[in-house]
């Protein structure tokens, strides 16, 4: 089987577990992650069929969105052998999704992952930051019912994935200053980190009009 025809079968995989997903983890989020991917790829050698296939799959069995995240592990392995991949590359897909995650890195934890793993780690955090990070932090926001921000709530120093995932305290803004502007500082490659620059300054700048433009600043 081809490479283009098998990162067409995995494409369409993933479409059909992510299209339902409508709080900022829908198939638009994955396709800007593979194109991220595919162009952090040109400036490194890695195995492009691995790397494009766990950004493809980098949240299919993600817990936000699957009370089975087994089960679905299981159902991704059983496709991709159906379309040839090696174990080898299977074994590296799933680790790579297992451990991607940025709640993963809280509490000082930090998993060793392959180069293809920092490659889509990076273009899932760069999708993170920027303009559309800042679209898809408000759409969150709005769908959990997050307030748009709140002054005398201070930013937590989070520290685990079940404070990363309490909102009872949470706003919008603070989402920032507890993950979008660290963000910059925990790419693995060159690459990403340029363009995280521009984007880090997207967002600071949004973050100094806001709260001018909430004091009722001219
Ligand atoms: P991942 O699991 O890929 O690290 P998340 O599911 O945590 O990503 O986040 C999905 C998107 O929603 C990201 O853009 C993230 O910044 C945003 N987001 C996550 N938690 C919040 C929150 N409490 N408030 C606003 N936006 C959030
Ligand atoms: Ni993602």
């Amino acid at each position: 089987m081809q490479l283009e025809e098998q990162l067409n079968n995995i494409r369409a995989f993933s479409y059909q577990k992510m299209k339902k997903d409508s709080t900022g983890h829908g198939f638009d989020h994955i396709q800007r992650v593979v194109n991220m991917s595919t162009e952090l790829l040109a400036h490194l050698s890695a195995d492009k069929l691995v790397t494009l296939s766990a950004a493809y799959l980098h949240d299919v069995a993600d817990d936000k969105l699957t009370t089975d995240p087994a089960a679905l592990e299981k159902e991704m392995i059983t496709f991709l052998q159906a379309n040839y991949l090696s174990q080898d590359q299977i074994n590296k897909i799933i680790f790579i999704t297992q451990n991607l995650s940025f709640s993963k890195t809280l509490g000082g934890k930090k998993p060793q992952l392959p180069l293809e793993g920092q490659i889509v780690q990076d273009a899932d955090r760069l999708d993170a930051i920027g303009a559309i990070g800042i679209t898809r932090a408000i759409y969150y926001g709005g769908a959990h019912a997050e307030k748009i921000y709140d002054p005398q709530i201070s930013p937590r120093q989070l520290k685990s994935k079940k404070e990363y995932r309490d909102l009872s305290q949470e706003t919008v803004i603070n989402h920032f200053y507890e993950k979008l502007l660290k963000i910059k500082d925990l790419l693995n490659t060159s690459a990403a980190k340029e363009i995280a620059s521009k984007r880090h300054q997207v967002m600071l700048t949004f973050l100094t009009d806001f709260k001018a433009e909430w004091n009722a600043e001219k």
